[in-house]
């Protein structure tokens, strides 16, 4: 089988201001001094805690994510933020069409497919959100809501241009509830997605590709999806705000 390096990556959302954001990383680094056993973290925090925590993390098995991009290199977009702005403040990977932004923002598929074309370009790795909201799943519609976001999200991108790309299967009705994915719902989206890549990019890809779970994930459910072979590793939220937590998540390979 395929060797996928699992992440285990923090999506801060729209919490901590930079010193915040630079206590947080070194707690996180001390406790996870002892090594992260072969996985890999990652945290996206606000735009303006980035620069706060790059060169706290820069070296370190924790990369550095953002949450959003535009998708033009620069210009006049007030307020925005572009891939290249990212690199340069120390960013490796960066959150696309995370289900917020389509819910609360009007982000669309075709933005979606801008921004990972951009992110790429620029060298950062996209972790490309998908997920059914509640009303999806119990129509049925699970699997053509998910098959649509892949393919609008990526058409046209050459399997080539992808190799960098991370999948996070995040089922609209998980985040925030307090209510997981089963380790089955969760496997049987995940080889869905896995199924998809292979069929519409390339089987290759489909192979390397890492595709995380995300919605409620906490330390005290992290192994038991971890064991599902599809699940590559998870997106944290809440959870992924207090470090002692976030960090019994990147090492759920220990018994606590
Ligand atoms: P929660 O872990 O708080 O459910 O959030 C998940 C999420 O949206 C990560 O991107």
């Amino acid at each position: 089988m395929e060797q996928r390096t699992p992440l285990i990556a923090g999506n801060w959302k729209m919490f901590k201001t930079g010193p915040e954001a630079a206590d947080y990383a070194r707690r996180l680094l001390a406790l996870l001094s002892g090594g992260t056993a072969g996985v890999e973290a990652m945290i996206a925090p606000p735009f303006t805690a980035l620069s706060a925590v790059a060169d706290l993390l820069a070296g370190s098995p924790v990369a550095l994510g953002a949450q959003n991009l535009h998708p033009e290199k620069q210009g006049a977009f007030t307020g925005e933020i572009s891939a290249p702005m990212l690199v340069a403040a120390g960013c490796r990977y960066v959150l696309v069409g995370h289900s917020e932004r389509r819910q609360l923002f009007g982000e669309t598929d075709e933005g979606v497919r801008l921004k990972i074309t951009a992110a790429l370009e620029a060298g950062l790795d996209p972790v490309l959100c998908i997920g059914e909201t509640a009303t999806e799943r119990e129509a049925g519609r699970t699997f053509s809501v998910l098959d649509n976001q892949l393919k609008n999200g990526l058409e046209g991108l050459i399997p080539d241009r992808l190799r960098k790309l991370v999948i996070a299967y995040e089922p609209v009705w998980a985040i925030g509830t307090g209510k997981t994915a089963s380790s089955a719902q969760t496997q049987e989206a995940h080889a869905y997605i896995r199924s998809q890549i292979a069929e519409g990019v390339e089987i290759a890809l489909s192979k390397s590709i890492r595709i995380l779970y995300g919605g409620s994930v906490k330390a005290e459910n992290i192994a038991e999806l971890m064991s599902m072979p599809d699940v590559d590793g998870a997106l944290v939220g809440g959870a992924s705000l207090d470090p002692d937590t976030f960090s019994r998540i990147v090492l759920y390979q220990r018994p606590w």
